[in-house]
């Protein structure tokens, strides 16, 4: 199905959230309240986000990524204030898609969102070692083997999220203005616009260095049809920037008009499922081939060593 002939909104916006009068929220920081209330998935096992322990994942090298027009102007694309996020809808032709990286097969890139705080200590869903980002962007894709989202979210890996940390720096990320001057007509809930962003500027610069795992859409309705891949090195953006995100936009829960801000869920415990890391970073991989070129030089010269002493009738 193409995305071109979709309507945009809603069937696109089930994605993270239901619709503008949707009946969950963010509560607090943290996420205390009790979604598995509403009859979904959202007290299973396999949910996200996760803290993600750097020296318990699993090394794999999975091959490169494969992305295609993710750099093309997002001609069409529309950002909206959904009530929950930003988001951006992307439904240009060609749609960007998703191979390789050790996914099964292409996905369609369908939306990206962010979730953060209203302060730089925490904001981002995953966590890395025990620590938070102030915020964290989800790019959606789902599986090609599927007509569409709503199939494709009650299928395992169904659907494929990018999830990329930023962190906050003294400079303006040039490549995120595309969002943030958009937010001034953002404000209420509903009314989206156009927006031009090119999305591979928005990922970090190595981006088949990752980790990766088996877990779930972190609002409602919480579906474990998500793989999900998670870069270590987080974007830079400015506190300008973020500030603007905490600031110029309004939600709307039980007649409450409060600002957008703490929009992330809380974590969700591992329950021994396996995360994997690929990194193929020269920093990271360099100590590896040297520690493995050392043993060979040792194992060399030990059993010449052997030889040595054998020939001179010591063994
Ligand atoms: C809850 O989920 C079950 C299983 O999917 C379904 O049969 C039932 O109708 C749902 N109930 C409500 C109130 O949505
Ligand atoms: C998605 O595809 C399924 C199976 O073909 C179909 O039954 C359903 O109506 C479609 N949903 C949407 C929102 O297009
Ligand atoms: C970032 O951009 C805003 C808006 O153009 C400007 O007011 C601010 O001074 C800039 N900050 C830096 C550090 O360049
Ligand atoms: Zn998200």
């Amino acid at each position: 199905m193409s995305l071109s002939s979709r309507i945009y909104f809603p069937p696109l916006g089930l994605l993270c959230f239901i619709s503008l009068t949707s009946s969950w929220s963010y509560l607090e920081p943290g996420g205390t309240i009790d979604w598995s209330s509403k009859n979904n998935t959202c007290d299973e096992t396999f949910q996200s986000p996760i803290d993600i322990i750097t020296s318990e994942a699993i090394d794999k090298r999975f091959p490169p990524f494969h992305m295609e027009h993710y750099s093309t102007t997002a001609d069409g694309a529309r950002i909206v204030n959904n009530g929950h996020t930003v988001e951006v809808h992307l439904n240009q032709s060609p749609a960007p898609t998703l191979s390789g990286g050790g996914l099964d097969g292409i996905y369609t890139a369908v939306q990206f969102h962010f979730h953060w705080g209203s302060s730089d200590n925490y904001g981002s869903e995953h966590f890395l070692d025990g620590n938070s980002f102030p915020m964290e962007m989800h790019i959606v894709h789902y599986s090609q083997k599927y007509p569409n989202i709503s199939e494709a979210l009650t299928k395992k890996n169904g659907l494929a999220v990018l999830a990329i940390f930023f962190e906050v720096t003294n400079c303006n990320n040039t490549e995120f203005q595309c969002i943030i001057k958009k937010l001034p007509s953002l404000r209420n809930p509903g009314f989206p616009t156009r927006v031009y962003c090119n999305l591979l500027k928005l990922l970090p610069k190595n981006f088949d260095d990752f980790f990766r795992y088996s877990g779930s859409l972190t609002t409602p309705p919480c579906s474990e049809s998500v793989v999900w891949t998670v870069y270590p090195k987080a974007v830079k953006i400015s506190s300008w920037q973020i500030n603007q995100l905490r600031t110029q936009l309004i939600r709307i829960y039980d007649g409450d008009r409060t600002v957008l801000v703490n929009n992330f869920r809380g974590l969700q415990s591992r329950n021994n499922r396996r995360i994997y890391k690929s990194i193929i970073d020269s920093g990271a991989t360099l100590p590896r081939q040297f520690s493995q070129l050392v043993f060979l030089l040792v194992m060399i010269l030990s059993v010449a060593n052997l030889e040595l002493f054998s020939s001179a009738g010591v063994i």
